[in-house]
């Protein structure tokens, strides 16, 4: 391994968050975007870790893959790998939250002719603001899925999560092959990339890592 390839981590897919040893709280992200992103920066030369929720996808050639299964192990491995990075891309569907309890046996809340029942469910650590916070110079870039006022709320996510840039999709990207994606940076400049492939949007958010110089 050349020590002076740089270290791009990037992240991908959803996490699944156990109810019982069959049951889990999901997403319907696909992964694709991040695996994009790991192909693209292959291509460029970086050395890549690529740190995968459960999904069904082949490893882009070149890359190291962690896999996780929930918010938690995904804290835990992106921090270990982030480490010794130089930028860290964050598009996996992280879940928010998670059941307080996992039940070492199968929920029985039908038991007892039950026709309502409820999950207790406790707040996810937010793994990207949690690493942005000790970033230093290196590049954190951060994705927002927004339904309406997307501008608004991406540019606040930002702010609030201490990133470089944030992606911001609209719901059209999910299990999308193509999407629609604005870049806005810490400086409020934006660029809208409008209907392309995610090949050609992972090749334009790596190119923010190429040309990453912290001000
Ligand atoms: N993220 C994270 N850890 C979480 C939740 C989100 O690292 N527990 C990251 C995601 O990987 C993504 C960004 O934060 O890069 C998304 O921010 P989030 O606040 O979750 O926004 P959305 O998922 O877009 O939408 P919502 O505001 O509905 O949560």
């Amino acid at each position: 391994m050349n020590p002076a390839r740089r270290h791009l981590v990037v992240t991908a897919g959803p996490t699944r968050e156990y109810i019982d040893p069959v049951r889990y709280l999901s997403n319907e992200s696909s992964g694709r975007m991040g695996f994009e992103i790991a192909r693209a920066a292959v291509e460029q030369g970086w050395r890549v870790t690529l740190i995968a929720g459960p999904v069904h996808l082949e490893t882009p050639a070149g890359v190291g893959r962690v896999d996780v299964i929930s918010a938690r192990d995904m804290l835990a491995a992106v921090r270990k790998s982030f480490r010794g990075a130089d930028a860290l891309f964050m598009a996996a569907a992280v879940a928010d939250w998670r059941p307080r309890r996992r039940l070492a046996g199968k929920w029985r809340a039908k038991d007892g002719g039950a026709q309502t029942a409820s999950i207790d469910l406790v707040r996810n650590p937010d793994v990207l603001a949690s690493v942005a916070r000790a970033k230093g110079a290196r590049l954190v870039v951060g994705f927002a899925l927004e339904t309406a006022d997307g501008l608004r709320r991406a540019r606040a996510k930002l702010e609030r999560k201490g990133l470089d840039y944030i992606a911001l999709n609209d719901d059209s990207a999910l299990n999308a092959r193509r999407a629609t994606v604005t870049i806005i940076g810490r400086d409020g400049v934006t660029r809208r990339l409008e209907n392309r492939s995610k090949q050609v949007l992972a090749r334009a958010l790596v190119r923010l890592a190429v040309d990453w110089s912290p001000s």
